[in-house]
C-alpha cells in the first residue's frame, strides 16, 4: 500500500471496547450481561440510523441515542435500577481502549503516519473517552459527526475526513471493527481495513472486494508498512 495521508479509525468497537461498561457490572447483571451489552449496542446503532434516515429534524446526538438505547434494554428486561443505568452511562463515557491500541498508535506515529478518529460520538464523549483510555496524545485529529448532524453510514460523515486532510478518499486508510462502517467507507472510496475480533462471517462482500481483515489492531502497522 502507498503511504496514506492519514489512518482514520472508527472509535466504538474499533479502538474502544464497547462491552467494557456492562462487563464491569457482571456481578450485578449476572450471566446475561453479554446479551444486554449486544442489545444495547444494536439499539444504539438502530436509533442512530433511524434518526439519520427520518431527516435532520429528528437528529439526536449519539450520547442521547446511547442513553435511550440503555433505557430500552433495561425496560425490555424488567431491570428497574436507575443508579445502575447512570453508572453504565458514566462507564460508557470512559470506555477502555483494546489492549493493543496504544502500542499500535505509537508505532504508526513513529513511522510518520497521521492518526485520527472519525466517529458518531459527540466531541465531549470522544474527548472523555480518549483521555480515559490514555490515547489522546497518540491521535492527531478527532472528528465527530456532530458538525454534520447525521450519522454513519451517510457519506457526509466520511467527507469530514477528506475535508480535514484536504485529500482524495483513497489517500486515507479507514479502519473499522464494524462491517457496515467498513462498507460505507469503501463505498465512499477510502482504502479500508476491517478488524474482526470475534471472527464473524464476512459481510457486504468485503473479503471479495479485497478489504484486508485483522483479528486485532496489532498487525496494522505491519500491514501499512
Ligand atoms: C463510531 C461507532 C459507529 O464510533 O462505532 O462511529
Amino acid at each position: 500500500m502507498p503511504a496514506p495521508e492519514a489512518v482514520v479509525f472508527d472509535a466504538y468497537g474499533t479502538l474502544l471496547d464497547v462491552n467494557a461498561a456492562m462487563a464491569a457490572q457482571a456481578v450485578r447483571l449476572g450471566d446475561r450481561w453479554p446479551l444486554l451489552s449486544s442489545e444495547w449496542r444494536a439499539k444504539q446503532l438502530e436509533y442512530s440510523w433511524v434518526r439519520s434516515l427520518t431527516g435532520a429534524a429528528h437528529y439526536e446526538n449519539f450520547w442521547l441515542c446511547t442513553r435511550d438505547a440503555l433505557a430500552f434494554v433495561f425496560a425490555n428486561h424488567g431491570i428497574d435500577d436507575a443508579p445502575l443505568q447512570k453508572e453504565l452511562m458514566q462507564a460508557y463515557s470512559t470506555l477502555p481502549a483494546y489492549p493493543e491500541v496504544p502500542a499500535m498508535l505509537r508505532a504508526l506515529r513513529g513511522g510518520g503516519i497521521t492518526t485520527a478518529i472519525l466517529s458518531n460520538g459527540t466531541p465531549g464523549m470522544l474527548a472523555d473517552a480518549v483521555a480515559a483510555a490514555g490515547i489522546e496524545t497518540l491521535l492527531d485529529e478527532i472528528l465527530s459527526v456532530e458538525s454534520v448532524a447525521v450519522f454513519k453510514p451517510d457519506p457526509r460523515v466520511y467527507r469530514l475526513a477528506t475535508r480535514q486532510f484536504g485529500c482524495a478518499p483513497d489517500d486515507l486508510v479507514f479502519v473499522s471493527g464494524n462491517a457496515w462502517d467498513a462498507q460505507a467507507a469503501l463505498a465512499f472510496g477510502m482504502r479500508v481495513v476491517r478488524v474482526n475480533r470475534t471472527g464473524a462471517p464476512d459481510e457486504y462482500g468485503l473479503a471479495e472486494a479485497g478489504v484486508p481483515e485483522l483479528r486485532d489492531l496489532a498487525g496494522l502497522p505491519g500491514l501499512l508498512a
